[in-house]
């Protein structure tokens, strides 16, 4: 198939009473790696959300490999389920599940029956993220921070999806762990032929993974490029994002 991964038209979004999105576009090619970035409050959350057709976009389209996210066709609904990955902000794992039964997940949800077939997919991706199978049956709260991302992680891949959303992958990780993160998201890119749009707010992360970069501002997608064009533009949240000195944000401090 043809055309983009991802294709938002015209998006408006109003929440509690204010404009969020007013008339965003953005498209994503198969293979591309967008980085969003805004300020805090600017809507990537929003965005990613209704990339999912999660939430209520006020006006507009988003279409996922081509079909509307928005389709009341439940069939096509769970076909385009199937399709995409997404490890949210706050994207705590299920705290009463173990390990392996978050990253099962999804696969009982989509009605995958057979016991051994789970077993056999959650130790591969457990496998994917670089986790052991001895990690399994431990209980999130027994994790560190870097290995609840990877478990979070391979929860996301449970599908085999062809483009995973990820907000804030990194943040809250020291810089080793959100280098390693970064590194793995970068082979399963290449391995997977991924299709990846992540937010972040972390220089280092942007740097190492965006194939392209796009700036929401002023309700829309203000600006996109390559991460040097972006950096050359003059405007106030660009300045103030791409300061020196202002590495590593999230970083423990
Ligand atoms: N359910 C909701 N009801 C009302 N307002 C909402 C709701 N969800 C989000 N908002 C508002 O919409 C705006 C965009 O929120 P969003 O979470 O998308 O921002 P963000 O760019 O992801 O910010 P951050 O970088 O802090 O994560 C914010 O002003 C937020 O308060
Ligand atoms: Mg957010």
């Amino acid at each position: 198939m043809s055309g983009p991964v991802v294709r938002v038209r015209d998006l408006h979004t109003r929440l509690g009473g204010v404009w969020v999105h007013r008339g965003l576009d953005l498209d994503v090619e198969r293979g591309e790696v967008v980085a969003l970035v805004g300020g805090s409050g600017s809507g990537k959350t929003t965005l990613l959300r209704e990339m999912i057709g999660l939430g209520s976009a006020t006006r507009g389209s988003v279409e996922l490999f081509g079909c509307p996210v928005a389709s009341s066709d439940p069939h096509a609904v769970r076909a385009l389920r199937r399709r995409f990955g997404v490890l949210f902000q706050h994207g705590a794992l299920f705290s009463a599940f173990t390990v392996f039964e978050n990253i099962a997940f999804p696969l009982r949800e989509l009605g995958v029956l057979d016991e051994d077939l789970i077993h056999e997919l959650v130790m591969l991706k457990l496998a994917m993220v670089e986790l052991q199978p001895r990690h399994a049956p431990l209980m999130p709260a027994e994790l560190s921070g870097g290995m609840v991302k990877r478990v979070a992680l391979a929860r996301a891949l449970a599908l085999e999806p062809e483009l995973l959303l990820l907000d804030e992958p990194t943040a809250g990780l020291d810089p080793d762990r959100s280098a390693s993160f970064v590194q793995l998201v970068r082979l399963l890119h290449q391995q997977l032929g991924l299709t990846v749009v992540f937010v972040t707010h972390d220089l280092d992360t942007l740097a190492a993974l965006a194939t392209r970069v796009a700036v929401l501002a002023e309700h829309r997608i203000l600006a996109q490029g390559s991460l040097e064009q972006i950096v050359a533009m003059d405007h106030p949240f660009i300045r103030n994002f791409f300061a020196p000195g202002r590495q590593r944000r999230d970083a423990p401090h």
